[in-house]
């Protein structure tokens, strides 16, 4: 039975069919540490039982929490309830054959970004210069550094925890030298690298647009801006094509060519609301 199936089957064991339907989709395995997004309308002690049944039934889960928040602030955490098991929100969480030490409660982590990490690594060319500017505990940077063969990967983060655990992430996986972890605000740092960078990863959507242009200076003459987005509209096409149109009109405006060279929908994040990436290939002069 795969790991959804069990779960819906103890949540309707547990509660019936119809809030099995709202926790169902809503668990996150991180490492060794399950997660249950609280349901706005479910108290919070009501998942103990689901917290227990998770702790005997998936044997590698160490400890259950609720996370009662959506992602918010600067850091873009969420809070935590402890649930069951051990007390712990440290772990170490695999992904495409890297370990990263994360802290839930301290830092962004998110499995659902999964595939855009190793789509944007295939990407990378042999000797680009990489900058993430917003590079949490070092997932996309760590992950490109592995999988493909860049010169360097700058990876700024603004959370003194998202860096410490990238510094110790680089280490853990061999990537010294290569991954350069930064602290700062990454619309400060980058100005450090005018004309610099190969290509430019903006995965924060609620500065990706304020931040754009100083991610174009930081490029060479000619580059590649991935772009993260949130949008809310009506159909998927509709939401794929906001976020470029958007783009496009502000390359207009800084009178830089571009084209998009790639465009989808990361994932969905509430009712008709939609993550989105375009991969904008930009040429400066
Ligand atoms: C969505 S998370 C990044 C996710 C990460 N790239 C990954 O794949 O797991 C956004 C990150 O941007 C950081 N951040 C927020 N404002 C920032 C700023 N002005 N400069 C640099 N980092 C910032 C947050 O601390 C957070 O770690």
């Amino acid at each position: 039975m795969t790991r959804g199936k069990l779960i819906k089957e103890l949540a309707k064991k547990l509660y019936g069919e119809e809030i099995a339907r709202k926790l169902w989709g809503r668990v996150e395995v991180i490492g060794d540490i399950a997660v249950i997004r609280k349901p706005p309308d479910i108290p919070v002690d009501m998942l103990k039982q689901l917290a227990e049944e998770l702790l005997k039934n998936l044997r590698y889960v160490k400890s259950v929490w609720a996370s009662v928040s959506s992602v918010g602030g600067m850091y873009r955490t969420r809070d935590y309830v402890h649930l069951a098991g051990e007390c712990r929100s440290t772990t170490i969480y695999r992904e495409h054959g890297c370990s990263f030490y994360i802290d839930i409660t301290k830092v962004y982590i998110s499995p659902a970004l999964n595939y855009e990490h190793l789509r944007i690594a295939k990407n990378v060319k042999d000797g680009e210069y990489v900058i993430n500017m917003f590079a949490g505990a070092g997932l996309f940077s760590i992950i490109i550094a592995k999988h493909a063969k860049p010169s360097k990967v700058v990876s700024i983060d603004i959370n003194p925890y998202a860096y410490e655990f990238m510094v110790k992430n680089v280490k853990l996986n061999n990537v010294e030298g290569v991954v350069e972890p930064i602290l700062g605000d990454a619309g400060v740092v980058i100005e450090n690298y005018i004309n610099t960078a190969d290509r430019i990863l903006m995965p924060l959507p609620e500065l990706a647009y304020s931040y754009f242009e100083k991610a174009v200076k930081a490029l060479r003459n000619r580059g590649v801006i991935h772009v993260y987005e949130f949008v809310r509209g009506s159909s998927r096409e509709s939401v794929i094509n906001e976020v470029i149109s958007k783009y496009l009109s502000k390359c207009d405006e800084l009178s830089i060519k571009s084209s998009v060279i790639f465009s989808r929908i990361v994932r969905s994040v509430g009712p008709r609301t939609y993550q989105v990436v375009i991969d904008l290939d930009v040429v400066k002069y």
